[in-house]
């Protein structure tokens, strides 16, 4: 007896259709899985007989053998167990409605209970490519993959569900479509809580109104970690289609709970200096995403940044700029996005009082130099924004001014934004960060002054092709969020102050 069921793999973030295949035969009671499964797949026989075992059928005393097609492509997880059940079931003729159309995604466990699996977005997402009508996916799974519309999505608690609903005797209805509720805007976190620092808090708003890197550089305890810590606050909403690409990463790497479906709100990642490149960039046998990933269309903060291994940031080099990560193994390559804003903190040197205007630095200039030097001039040339966090003034702590609030910075970040959304309407650029060099000349028109400013700042300052690129894109947000269309001499002048630290610290 021959029967076929489809099921959906992943690779990565690749999905593809996986038909399991079985035949049940007179001969040697046994039980195969070919078509390369890994060990969990293989292991799924053992789930299975006891899930059937569980609903009182009894495993056929035959030969079973199920070939995962197409059988030149590795199959992992336990993601086939439910697709499995269901062509057991089936050729054995103990279910009477047709199972053709309906693909089936999840773990079953041995008591028949259906567990919750990782990456169900991107093959619910596949599964409406390919046309597929209806998606049987773990009732924990089901809000998740409900997002996507034009596939009918049925929650499957347990085997016993599924055997009522193929025997008609009680009939699952189909999910309603989940339509994430809009984020409520509620960070704890708010700018009006830090006293004075105003250039540092303009700066962060130049970085996320045009999504630029920006590195924060100064003494302990002048507030770096507390500025980078509101940045959630003043980040623009995500766009449906970024949520989408966003959650589709939680979801393989598992971070997606039934409580929070789809990530609505722009990640914001901050490892601990102690993190392996794998953990950062992504990696293992089977790869997974890094922190830089997880980041996607969010923001990845690395507090103590001269503290992390200087070739685990060395690896970041690469990601940020083709905004992917790509991992190569033996099973295949897989590619994970990551359109991220780098934030990173430091002190100056280790005692962290270099440069500091009233305390003196007890480091030898060895010391100084050795501490820079962790950040190479090539990640150093990838944030745009050099800022340059002072001491808080007594005056600024002990002032009765109110500060401003992250709602108000964040009223002009989206001016600013919707500015630029306008701008690339259809190029698929997303932000200023993100206009590639040949349409920089178009994107980034300067006036006459603005143009010889620019023309003085990379004679002087022996700017690479890289830093200028970035200077004019800086200075493109700062004159969107002025509301002027033509890159003016002031916004090319503030541009290029915040590239002055290399300067100070680093080419001493
Ligand atoms: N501008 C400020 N306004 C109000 N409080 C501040 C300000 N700057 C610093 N503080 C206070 O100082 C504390 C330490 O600041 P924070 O941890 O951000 O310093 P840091 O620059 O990250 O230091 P380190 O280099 O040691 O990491 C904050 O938690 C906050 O209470
Ligand atoms: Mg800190």
């Amino acid at each position: 007896m021959f029967a076929k069921v489809s099921s959906l793999g992943l690779f990565g973030l690749n999905a593809f259709p996986v038909d399991v295949e079985i035949d049940i035969s007179r001969g040697n009671p046994v039980f195969e899985i070919v078509g390369l499964p890994d060990t969990v797949v293989k292991e799924s026989r053992e789930r299975i007989r006891a899930a059937l075992r569980s609903c009182s059928i009894s495993f056929p005393v035959a030969s079973v053998m199920i070939n995962l097609a197409p059988a030149d492509t590795k199959k992992s997880g336990s993601v086939h167990d439910m697709a499995i059940f269901m062509a057991i079931l089936r050729a054995m003729r103990m279910i009477s409605e047709d199972t053709d159309g309906s693909s089936f995604i999840g773990e079953i466990s041995l008591n028949g209970d259906i567990r919750r699996i990782n990456g169900v977005l991107p093959m619910v997402m596949l599964a409406r490519e390919k046309g597929i009508k209806s998606v049987f996916v773990p009732a924990e799974n089901a809000k998740e993959a409900s997002v996507i519309d034009g596939v009918d999505i049925y929650a499957v608690s347990n085997a016993e569900e599924l055997i009522r609903h193929f025997r008609n005797e009680e009939r699952l209805s189909p999910c309603e479509r989940y339509i994430p509720p809009e984020a409520a805007y509620n960070e704890p976190l708010d700018f009006s809580d830090v006293r004075g620092q105003q250039s540092a808090k303009k700066a962060l708003e130049i970085a996320a109104a045009g999504g630029h890197n920006a590195l924060l550089i100064g003494s302990p305890g002048s507030g770096k970690s507390m500025l980078a810590k509101r940045m959630p606050s003043i980040l623009p909403p995500l766009t449906f289609e970024e949520a989408l690409e966003t959650t589709k990463i939680h979801s393989i790497s598992g971070l997606l709970t039934p409580e929070m479906p789809i990530i609505t709100k722009r990640p914001f990642r901050s490892p601990h200096h102690t993190i392996s490149s794998a953990g950062l960039a992504g990696g293992g046998t089977v790869p997974h995403p890094g922190e830089v990933s997880l980041a996607h269309n969010g923001l990845l903060f690395l507090d103590e940044l001269a503290e992390f291994d200087r070739k685990t940031l060395e690896i970041l080099r690469q990601p940020l700029e083709d905004r992917k990560v790509t991992i190569a193994r033996a099973s295949g390559t897989v590619t994970y996005p990551c359109t991220i804003m780098l934030i990173g903190a430091m002190n100056p040197c280790p005692c962290g009082y270099y440069g500091h205007p009233k305390r003196k630095c007890i480091c030898p200039k060895n010391k100084v130099t050795g501490y820079l030097s962790k950040i190479s001039g090539p990640l150093l040339d990838r944030f745009d924004l050099h800022i340059e966090v002072a001491p808080v003034e007594f005056g600024d702590l002990s002032s009765k001014i109110k500060e401003e609030s992250s709602a108000e910075i964040r009223k002009r970040v989206i001016a600013a934004r919707a500015i630029q959304e306008q701008r690339f309407s259809g190029t698929g650029i997303t932000c200023n960060a993100l206009i590639t060099p040949d349409k920089l000349q178009e994107f980034c028109p300067m006036d006459d002054a603005a143009e010889t400013l620019m023309k003085n700042v990379f004679d002087r300052l022996g700017l690479s092709a890289r830093a200028y690129d970035r200077i004019l894109k800086v200075a493109r947000t700062i004159a969107d969020i002025d509301g002027s269309e033509v890159i003016k001499k002031p916004h090319v002048a503030a541009a290029a102050q915040f590239r002055s630290l290399d300067r100070k610290y680093w080419n001493e």
